[in-house]
């Protein structure tokens, strides 16, 4: 069985340290090493049916990509190089970073058009997440009244991450290795 690809982009190192410890709690034999999205070329990330995908919130809620002033956590042309691929038949989870308190009303809202797109080439997307315990306005990443991946806010609820993380992973694991 082929591992799952771990793949996060980021700006201030944050959304690596959560892939780090997602890796951490899969263990070595069913996740690959995370890998920042900026040093990944589409043939590398698609050696991989199953994903762990990672995706800090910026620019109000853009993709994070030049466009939104990010130079490091470019999912945005990532995303563009890999248009020419269909991902039918892989199945990814998606988690977020994002602060509520500060963006209330843009709150993780960048994995939308990473969800959007995703979906839009064919990708099953799982381990959607309860918005319960998050004390926002507004997040594009709620759909039919959940976060469509896990959402990690360091900034206000850095205490909750742990646990967050290992009821995620646990939630995961089954959807992803089959
Ligand atoms: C300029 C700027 C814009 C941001 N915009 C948003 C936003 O729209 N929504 C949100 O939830 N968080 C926003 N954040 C918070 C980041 O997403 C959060 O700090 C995240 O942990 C950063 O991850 P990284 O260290 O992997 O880049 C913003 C942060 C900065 C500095």
């Amino acid at each position: 069985m082929s591992k799952i690809g771990l793949f996060f982009g980021t700006e201030t190192g944050t959304t690596r340290l959560i892939a780090k410890k997602i890796h951490k709690l899969l263990g070595d034999e069913i996740a690959a090493k995370p890998v920042n999205v900026n040093r990944t070329a589409p043939a590398d990330f698609l050696q991989y049916d199953r994903f762990i995908l990672g995706v800090p919130s910026y620019g109000e809620g853009a993709l994070p990509g030049a466009k939104a002033g990010c130079l490091e956590s470019n999912w945005e042309e990532f995303l563009k190089e890999l248009k020419k691929v269909d991902l039918t038949g892989k199945r990814i989870a998606l988690f977020g970073l994002g602060a509520q308190e500060r963006y209330a009303d843009t709150f993780a809202s960048s994995m939308r058009p990473l969800y959007e797109k995703l979906k839009e080439y064919g990708a099953e997307i799982v381990g959607d997440w309860s918005i319960e315990g998050y004390q926002f306005n507004h997040s594009d990443a709620v759909e039919n009244g959940r976060f469509v991946g896990l959402v990690i806010d360091q900034r206000t609820q850095g205490m909750l991450t742990e646990e967050r993380l290992q009821a995620w992973v646990e939630q995961i694991k089954p959807l992803l290795l089959k």
